[in-house]
């Protein structure tokens, strides 16, 4: 096992370093001397329900959830992070494309932040939309305990809507004392996952929100559960979907139990009730037993909105694949035999039950590693998702955008997206423009698959 000291220095950049940015359009971000936040990750106490207090909860805020943070397109974006669990942390931006060396990798992308230390992450969002953040360190622990926020990324002409509302859709492994359980069962890992026995909404259950009557709503959810795929949809009014995973959609439509899994996001456009109390709520529909997931009450006399008026959101500026140059790579995800695990740190369940192509790694390890794919920058290519297991893996790409070509199960429409839901025996064809230099992640989004070994990474250079 390497040393703290040893990884430092060997360690490519420190945290004050100025960026160099991608070649094609990732824009250097000069580090300013004062960021515009600063995220203190520390463990604390919060109530997530019948007003037990949960011990031993990780936060970025002492008092309550992680912060909804607010970035602008096109605008650098400079977060401090100063840790204060006593465990070393990083931050990972879900979603974004952003220079390499921003990504939160440890090991790969930048040292581990121990207690007390700092990070400055600085980067300019390309890409408007709905967006996230979690660590990539002991990260069962961390983003069970916690450790799961929305990263907002504002148009540069921000949409005409009434109000803006967003949701942090998790759920918690707490006993009947309010205090945490064994965060999960080797068995189900092997499965889809172990799931939680408490579901929030912004750390609530079943949260509600007043809205305007009659007016035009955004209604923005992130999953960010280290397990669950939700199936969402509304009761009270129809909802729109204009945007998925952060990308607007090439056609609006109807909400109709929409898959959402672990690093997903939805973007909704809703029409509320004209009358005064009326609710309109937000439905998972994924498990035996429906819930609300969260509500929408209307507030004051009607704004008496038309939904047809809302222009489309504008397109992010992602490159498109050149299809007929592109090479095809395919990636096979499989179960794999259980084996005892090389080393235990930085949060390793202790067996691997999966892999990508055969190989199963455990995401993070100082060892020497070799990337699954090289890619060279500035090419195109289409990767094959291979679904060789009778589950569903929310498949996440760090640091690229791809867009969704076609499946053997279904048809796909071309969404543009950095997480996709592949479904059993699926095999799914996506397709980008290699054009952010680094070391990438590609793992599956439910956690403990990911930690028993369904992740990798390819490196475009
Ligand atoms: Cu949401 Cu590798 O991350
Ligand atoms: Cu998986």
């Amino acid at each position: 096992m390497q040393t703290r000291r040893s990884f430092l220095k060997n360690s490519l950049i420190s945290g004050s370093t100025v960026l160099g940015g991608g070649s094609l359009g990732f824009l250097a971000s000069q580090a300013s001397a004062t960021p515009n936040l600063v995220l203190r990750p520390s463990v604390t106490e919060f109530s997530l329900h019948k007003n037990q207090p949960t011990k031993n909860i990780f936060s970025y805020n002492q008092m309550g959830p992680p912060p909804v943070l607010r970035a602008k397109q096109g605008e650098p974006f400079h977060v401090r992070l100063e840790n204060k669990l006593p465990e070393a942390t990083t931050i990972h931006w879900h979603g974004l494309r952003l220079p390499n060396a921003m990504d939160g990798v440890p090991f790969l992308t930048q040292p581990y932040v121990y207690e007390d230390e700092t990070f400055d992450y600085v980067f300019t969002p390309p890409d408007a939309g709905t967006f996230w953040y979690h660590p990539h360190c002991n990260t069962l622990e961390q983003m069970s305990y916690g450790l799961t926020g929305l990263l907002i990324v504002d148009e540069k002409d921000t949409p005409d809507f009434d109000a803006d509302i967003s949701l942090n859709l998790r759920d918690w492994r707490l006993g009947s004392d309010g205090q945490f359980i064994n965060l999960y069962k080797a068995r189900k890992s092997a499965r889809a996952g172990t799931f939680g026995t408490i579901k929030t909404a912004n750390w609530e259950e079943n949260p509600t929100y007043e809205v305007p009557s009659g007016g035009n709503i955004r209604l923005r959810a992130a999953v960010t559960d280290v397990t669950r795929i939700f199936k969402l949809m509304t009761k009270g009014a129809k909802a729109t979907v204009i945007a998925l995973d952060g990308y607007p959609v090439p056609k609006h439509f109807d909400l109709n139990h929409q898959n959402v899994g672990p690093g997903q996001r939805i973007d909704l456009a809703i029409r509320m009730p004209d009358e005064e109390g009326q609710e309109v709520a937000l439905i998972n529909s994924s498990s035996s037993k429906s819930w609300t997931v969260a509500t929408l009450k209307a507030k004051g006399s009607s704004l008496k909105r038309d939904i047809r008026d809302l222009k489309p959101l504008p397109e992010n500026p992602v490159p498109i694949p050149d299809l007929e140059n592109a090479e095809y790579i395919p990636f096979e995800f499989t179960a794999t035999a259980e084996s005892a695990p090389k080393n235990g740190f930085c949060g390793t369940i202790g067996f691997s039950f999966w892999a990508i192509n055969r190989k199963s790694w455990l995401g993070v390890s100082p060892d020497p590693m070799e990337p699954l794919a090289e890619l060279k920058l500035g090419k195109s290519y289409i990767f094959s998702f291979r679904n060789r297991t009778p589950h569903t893996h929310p498949i996440h790409l760090h640091g690229l955008s791809f867009t969704l070509l076609k499946s053997n199960k279904r048809k796909i429409d071309p969404f543009i997206t950095d997480t996709a839901l592949v479904l059993p025996d699926e095999r799914m064809d996506v397709a980008f423009v290699a054009d952010n230099p680094g070391d990438w992640l590609l793992h599956c989004h439910i956690i403990e698959h990911q930690k028993t070994g369904m992740s990798s990474f390819i490196r475009i250079s």
